[in-house]
């Protein structure tokens, strides 16, 4: 199958059923993207698909295929971090970090469609984020700085 995953275009041997996540981190290396709960709970395999958030453990590559991917790794093109990454530095948000990625890729999503999201609309794109570490304060405080620093 063909895609393009951060830009750049992309042809993997897999079966039709296999999860995008495997193919990002088993095929591409590309080991940001985390496994968590494997079933579509915790939202720390979160990539765009086509720029919509969706849970690369329960996406099968197939759906993918002729699509547009971005993980983690894609936010930092050029090698200059994205708004959110930034944001996300400056809040100190992370603790363990294992759910972080998905985090700022689900933000990221809330910040396309929401240039100055309210408390709740960002309660509400964030609610399929799990975080063990209870980051849930920071991350809406560093969702308000991006937005800010992307006016
Ligand atoms: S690992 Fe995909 S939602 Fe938990
Ligand atoms: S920072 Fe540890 S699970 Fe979120």
């Amino acid at each position: 199958m063909d895609m393009t995953v951060n830009g750049k275009s992309v042809s993997v041997d897999a079966a039709p059923d296999t999860p995008l996540l495997w193919v990002l981190r088993d095929t591409l290396g590309m080991t940001g993207t985390k496994f968590g709960c494997g079933k579509a709970l915790c939202g720390a395999c979160t990539v765009h698909l086509n720029g919509e958030p969706v849970r690369s453990c329960s996406t099968p590559v197939s759906a993918a295929a002729g699509a547009k991917v971005t993980t983690i790794e894609g936010l930092s093109a050029g090698g200059s971090l994205h708004a959110v990454q930034k944001a996300w530095i400056q809040e100190q948000v992370p603790q363990c970090g294992y759910c972080q990625s998905g985090q700022i890729m689900s933000a990221v999503a809330l910040l396309s469609k929401a240039k100055d999201p309210t408390d709740a609309q960002i309660d509400d794109a964030m609610s399929g984020n799990i975080c063990r570490c209870g980051t849930y304060q920071q991350i809406r405080a560093a969702i308000h700085r991006a937005a800010k620093m992307m006016a």
